[in-house]
């Protein structure tokens, strides 16, 4: 698949800093931000299925381990995954892993229907065919399972950095594929996969550029609370949605 192998060698180099970003100000603050919102979306997820497909190193992967998922995880990026493998062991969490696979969105080495739940965050902005990664996950996930997905909103507060990002198919600062969408073309794109929108969340992450600028964060912060589920929610840069698997599907 055209960038996997770029992305993945991007990714493998990342594994050693990606945690470092949420050590200033403003990355604690986005990090402590979307922590929250999957522990409260995720919250009634014990006991089940779950697929985590890209799981980096594993800030996710240990709240759905802490809930008491039956965790699988899957990521393009082996040392991804193992730096994910090595926290839920040093957290004394291993039992609650199933399988870690090195794996790419587009073929996941799962039977259909093997899940009851799945969450891929913070990944749908680095791939090329969304239909295809979507339908991809969409056919691992049982009947009226659920789906909690992320993606960079376009129009946005953000507007100008998400079109900066779309012109040069690259993130800001850095050297990996990246790209912005407009909320309906991912509806339509989850749609088509099967997947209906249940519920949604708007989140307003503080740019890297302003992560060590403490008082524009703190503000920055009161914003992305205020857009969660109020009309500003429409505006966020990240919507967090939570989609449902159609009993019938494709
Ligand atoms: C921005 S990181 C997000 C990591 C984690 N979900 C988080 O939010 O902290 C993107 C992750 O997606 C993985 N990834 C990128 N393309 C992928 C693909 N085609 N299939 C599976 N994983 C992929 C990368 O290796 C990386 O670990």
């Amino acid at each position: 698949m055209l960038d996997e192998q770029a992305t993945r060698s991007f990714y493998q180099e990342d594994s050693i800093t990606y945690d470092s970003r949420w050590h200033s100000p403003g990355g604690n603050i986005t990090n402590r931000a979307q922590i929250r919102l999957v522990q409260s979306v995720c919250s009634g997820w014990a006991h089940r299925r779950v697929l985590e497909v890209g799981c980096g190193t594993g800030r996710f992967s240990e709240v759905l381990a802490r809930i008491g998922a039956d965790l699988t995880i899957a990521d393009l990026a082996p040392a991804m995954l193992s730096v994910t493998v090595e926290r839920l062991k040093r957290e004394g969490l291993e039992s609650r892993l199933r399988a870690a696979e090195c794996a790419s969105i587009y073929q996941l080495p799962f039977d259909d229907d093997s899940f009851d739940c799945a969450f891929m965050l913070n990944v749908v902005g680095h791939l090329r065919d969304t239909q295809l990664a979507l339908n991809e996950i969409s056919r691992v996930l049982r009947p009226n399972g659920t789906l909690l997905v992320n993606f960079p909103n376009l129009y946005s507060i953000y507007f100008p950095a998400g079109a900066r990002v779309n012109r040069q198919a690259k993130a800001v600062g850095q050297d990996v594929y990246s790209r912005w969408f407009r909320p309906c073309d991912m509806t339509s794109a989850l749609a088509a996969a099967g997947l209906s929108i249940v519920d949604w969340y708007g989140h307003v992450h503080v740019p890297r550029s302003l992560h060590t600028n403490r008082w524009v964060a703190a503000m920055i912060g009161s914003l992305d609370c205020a857009s969660r589920h109020t009309w500003l929610r429409h505006l966020a840069p990240v919507r967090f949605c939570l989609c449902r698997k159609s009993e019938t599907t494709q």
